[in-house]
């Protein structure tokens, strides 16, 4: 199960690359994406993949890299950070999908260049947050995760908080 737990978190971080990809060319292609059905398409989605992101970090896969190192770890203000970076990035995408079902008032221009800066500013600052996730956390948890004792410990915390049974 540690390896199929990594297996995840590898399409979760492939599934948003694609999203930020999608929203990059969405940025491009600003106004007339905005009118586009499938642009409301890719922002619903990506609100549901971002909070499946926080959740197998912040549920499963930080409190195992936690119990690896005890309270004073070094790994500690990396992981720290990334929650901090899931809290914003995650607010980001609140202002990206109210500003594009609501817009706001004044000049259309300006609408557009606002909801073009906040595409920008997530599919940038998740870009950055996945190389961080990939190249300091991952290598982290695939080391330990490797080791029976505690792959077995992380299958058990796996299953109660995806709600899955046992077997
Ligand atoms: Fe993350």
């Amino acid at each position: 199960m540690g390896d199929a737990f990594l297996a995840m978190l590898e399409r979760d971080q492939r599934r948003l690359l694609r999203l930020c990809a999608a929203l990059e060319d969405i940025a491009d292609s600003l106004p007339r994406s905005r009118e586009r059905m499938q642009t409301g398409r890719v922002l619903s989605f990506l609100n549901k993949a971002f909070e499946r992101h926080i959740f197998l970090h912040e549920k499963v896969l930080f409190p195992l890299v936690r119990s690896l190192g005890g309270p004073r770890s070094t790994v500690e203000p990396v992981l720290a950070q990334l929650e901090l970076e899931h809290a914003t990035d995650h607010g980001l995408v609140h202002e990206i999908t109210s500003f594009f079902l609501n817009g706001c008032a004044g000049e259309p221009r300006t609408s557009v260049q606002v909801l073009g800066f906040l595409l920008r500013s997530f599919f940038e600052n998740y870009r950055r947050h996945h190389s961080w996730e990939k190249n300091i956390l991952y290598p982290i948890a695939r080391v330990h995760l490797s080791s029976g004792t505690i792959a077995s410990q992380h299958d058990a915390l796996l299953r109660v908080s995806l709600g899955v049974g046992g077997g």
